[in-house]
């Protein structure tokens, strides 16, 4: 079954391609309200997707943007179930200027697919996809019953998401998890992804005065907001990196000495991130590698900072307010929502005279700590061997899946995280890419993996 799969995928290579093509003109991005119908429209475009290769699908309602379910039930009654979990939903492509092409207009160079989602993350899902179909195309069945969760606000935080999960455990009840976001380590290196960090988000509003007014008749006498805000976030880090408000650190899991050792394999650094960044040099707590920082220790970014008159030449002012976004990456073990109640208390605590400070929390989610320990991982190890030739590295993900904490609490299965896509794939930033040769080796990747659970 599973050979005659491989061989429909090589033969179908060209459409797969072209709806992979397709699927990528439409901005499905679900931060901009303006976009609020091409999301949809993604959400439909899927669904027919997993009607023609012979699913069941439907779109549900979630009081957001819509998740796509999909299922197909093999006549055996012992066959496993997996659940393959995915999003649709794209950031923002801006700034567009910085892109060589247009980003909802695919093109290939050089072997890679141009466009914002072609990595993150419907080249990977649809690979999924493509693989269930080339099951059912050429072999008329699957090695084990198939389910599909895709949703549409994973890069807004998957806000409705995790009441959905909650809601409807019998629906998504499976035998295990796969999860298709992330990338190899390397080219031809496959790696298994066993935690992911936690998001913890908030915006901050320093207010000096009832409205922005003259430079010159009030400065001297009244606060600046702009340079209240940068005194204060200059206070959180010290010259070092480290976060320097108490209870920061609070719940952070010590790494064993076997793990850090393990850890230490992955050949990547701080100079490879300065190096892959553009930055002049690395920068972060000296106590722990850089590989150690990625994935076990928070951070605490400033995303957006904006007070004041931004427009061609000048305008003396002092303005009335000064804007922060910040998130905070939470590692496993720490609450977010302890954790905030600390940020909190420090910035109001060091606040400069002569302004408030507003602070505006959103939604949080805690880091996933995922074992590797489980047969399905052992499946996924054999298929990613057979497919790159290579045997996987397990690495600590700095990034986040906010859904991994439900399935975690709500499902409570094994969970299996295979990326397909490459490091330096530009995911968030202009000119995202997305090899032609991911998108095939990740479609022979799910076949051989659902062969190996159905084996099991
Ligand atoms: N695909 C990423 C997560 C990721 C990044 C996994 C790098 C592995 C390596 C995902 O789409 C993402 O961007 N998540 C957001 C979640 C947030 C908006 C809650 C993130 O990490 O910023
Ligand atoms: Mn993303």
């Amino acid at each position: 079954m599973m050979d005659q799969a491989l061989a429909c995928a090589r033969e179908n290579h060209e459409r797969y391609l072209n709806d992979l093509l397709d699927y990528l003109t439409i901005p499905s991005v679900s931060a901009q309200p303006e976009h609020a119908r091409d999301v949809r429209m993604a959400a439909l475009w899927l669904a027919e997707q997993l009607h023609m290769i012979g699913m069941a699908a439907e779109l549900m309602e979630t009081g957001g943007h819509p998740v796509v379910y999909g299922e197909w039930k093999s006549q055996h009654t012992h066959a496993s179930t997996v659940l393959i979990y995915g999003h649709y939903d794209v950031q923002p492509a801006e700034p567009f200027e910085l892109w060589h092409s247009d980003a909802f207009k695919p093109v290939i160079r050089d072997g890679k697919i141009f466009a914002r989602g072609a990595d993150d993350n419907k080249g990977q899902h649809l690979a999924h996809i493509k693989a269930v179909e080339s099951y059912l195309k050429c072999a008329g069945t699957l090695p084990v019953n198939v389910k599909f969760l895709i949703e549409g606000e994973e890069e807004i935080g998957s806000a409705h998401l995790s009441d959905f999960v909650a809601s409807h455990t019998e629906l998504l009840a499976c035998d295990c998890v796969m999860i298709s976001d992330g990338a190899l380590f390397a080219p031809g290196q496959p790696s298994i992804t066993y935690g992911l960090r936690g998001l913890l988000g908030f915006e901050m509003t320093v207010r000096a005065l009832e409205r922005d007014v003259h430079s010159g008749h009030y400065g001297g006498n009244v606060q600046n907001p702009a340079l209240a805000l940068a005194q204060l976030l200059a206070q959180v880090k010290d010259d070092q990196g480290r976060v320097v408000i108490p209870g920061f650190y609070d719940g952070v899991r010590t790494l064993s000495a076997s793990e850090r050792a393990e850890i230490a394999r992955l050949p990547w650094t701080g100079d490879d991130a300065a190096h892959e960044t553009g930055a002049t040099q690395a920068f972060g707590d000296p106590e722990f590698t850089a590989n150690e920082r990625k994935g076990a220790r928070p951070t605490f970014e400033v995303n957006g900072l904006w007070s004041g008159y931004t427009g061609p030449g000048s305008k003396t002012i002092i303005p009335a307010t000064a804007h922060a976004k910040i998130t905070c990456r939470m590692v496993p073990n720490q609450q977010p929502e302890q954790i905030y109640v600390h940020i909190a208390s420090f910035l109001k605590e060091h606040t400069p005279g002569g302004v408030t400070l507003e602070l505006n929390p959103g939604r949080s989610s805690p880091a996933s700590l995922i074992s590797l320990d489980t047969s399905e991982v052992q499946a996924a190890v054999r298929a990613a061997e057979a497919t790159w030739g290579k045997r996987p590295v397990f690495e600590l993900e700095g990034g986040s899946i906010p859904v991994v904490h439900d399935f975690l609490t709500h499902l409570n299965r094994p969970i299996v995280l295979l990326g397909f896509g490459l490091p330096d794939d530009n995911i968030h930033s202009p000119n995202e890419k997305y090899a032609v040769a991911c998108y095939e080796k990740g479609i022979e990747a799910s076949i051989r993996f659902l062969a190996e659970l159905g084996n099991a």
